[in-house]
């Protein structure tokens, strides 16, 4: 079923005729779940992993990239490699990142009219995620057409290799002169025998791909949301110390990630009789998110709500987006600032989809400051 649905349609549907199924079902060979509680007890519970008994298999969270990361890697080699790449995301960094994103934000504001994925939602994380890993600013085009071609599933051509090539470069400069950057950190620990040359290189793949994609996204949607309920722009515009509970509503109905993956790595007699040990399963985020069990009137758009439990749109357990404030503090300053430099923000052209059905979002969005 999942496979059926393609870039430009609308997936709630969808969902809501699995979530009618019980709180797991079968699809085509494969396990799915859009249950709040489901989600979350799967994503919590050690007997299950990212992984399969078959090693050669890609991971349920592939991001289908050479060498692989730790989002596609079960404990111990998970924690360890976590643990290492996790000091750039304190909440310290993210604080003193803070005025910088400030600085992007406004100064990509300054025109007249755009394309908001393009010139906005798009050059905002790029820059953000470039600087956390101290990447030159001559670089960062190539880094941006790897993302966005990486994220819709279109062939990575040559782009993959020159991101590849750019790593190799700059751990290669950071070895001979470090800096306080997240690769020096890293290339120090490789120094160690800490982590693997291909461990290092999956790392920053991971860092770079989920560092912007998903912010992207998170910008665009939650533009959108606004333009299709004015009267939740308007609350914003009159209290901008709503942006970061606005920044959790678009989190939770407009995510960014709309499923992942789990094996199980045992019988989970307790879940579902028939799950065996290697069975996988789907747990659709976005689905969970607007779980009636869990948040009243769950499809409709509201700043204001009480965001109790936390939405799963950063997942949970031990892969909980490491970059999660980071990404709440980018959302935070791009909705401020939209609210006071574009009040009267409007669309001028149809919006285009992107084509991959993981991460939803938009390919284009034509907007003008009035
Ligand atoms: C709105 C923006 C973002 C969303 C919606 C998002 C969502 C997610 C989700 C759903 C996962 C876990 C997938 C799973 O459990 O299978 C994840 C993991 C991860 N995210 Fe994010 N993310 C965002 C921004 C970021 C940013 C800015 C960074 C920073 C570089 C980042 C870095 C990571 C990393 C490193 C992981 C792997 C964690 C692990 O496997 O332990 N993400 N993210």
């Amino acid at each position: 079923m999942l496979e059926r649905l393609t870039g430009h349609e609308d997936p709630y549907p969808v969902y809501e005729a699995i979530r009618a199924k019980g709180a797991i079902s079968e699809e085509g060979g494969l396990y799915v779940t859009t249950s709040y509680a489901v989600c979350n007890k799967i994503l919590r519970d050690r007997r299950f992993g990212v992984r399969f008994l078959d090693s050669s298999l890609p991971a349920m969270t592939s991001l289908g990239l050479q060498p692989t990361s730790f989002l596609e890697a079960d404990p111990p080699d998970h924690t360890r490699l976590r643990r290492l790449a996790a000091p750039a995301f304190s909440p310290k960094m993210i604080d003193s990142y803070r005025p910088r994103v400030e600085k992007i934000a406004e100064s990509l504001l300054d025109n007249d009219s755009m394309d908001l994925v393009q010139d906005f939602a798009t050059p905002l994380p790029v820059m953000v995620i470039s600087d956390l890993l101290g990447i030159p600013e001559s670089d960062t085009r190539s880094f941006a057409e790897f993302g966005m071609r990486a994220a819709s599933g279109s062939p990575l051509g040559g782009t993959y290799q020159r991101i590849i090539e750019l790593f190799e470069r700059l751990i290669h400069e950071r070895r001979r002169q470090p800096g306080d950057d997240v690769i020096s950190s890293l290339v120090a620990a490789e120094d160690e025998r800490k982590l693997t040359p291909d461990e290092l290189m999956g790392t920053l793949l991971l860092l770079l791909l989920a560092g912007f994609e998903t912010t992207v996204n998170l910008i665009g949607n939650g533009t959108m949301a606004f333009l299709d309920h004015p009267e939740q722009w308007e609350l914003l515009k009159s209290d901008p110390d709503l942006a970061p509970a606005a920044v959790e509503e678009v989190l939770r109905w407009a995510p960014p990630v709309h499923y992942t993956g789990r094996v199980a790595h045992e019988a989970v007699p307790d879940l579902h009789r028939r799950m065996r040990r290697d069975d996988g399963i789907f747990l659709i985020l976005a689905a969970a998110n607007r779980d009636p069990e869990v948040y009243p009137d769950p499809n409709r758009f509201d700043i204001t709500r009480a965001q109790q439990p936390e939405h799963l749109a950063f997942s949970s357990g031990i892969h909980y987006c490491l970059g999660a404030s980071l990404a709440r503090m980018e959302g935070d300053v791009v909705f401020r600032a939209l609210a006071r430099k574009w009040p009267r923000i409007t669309q001028t052209a149809a919006a285009t989809f992107r084509e991959s059905t993981t991460i939803r979002g938009f390919a284009s969005f034509p907007v003008s400051r009035s």
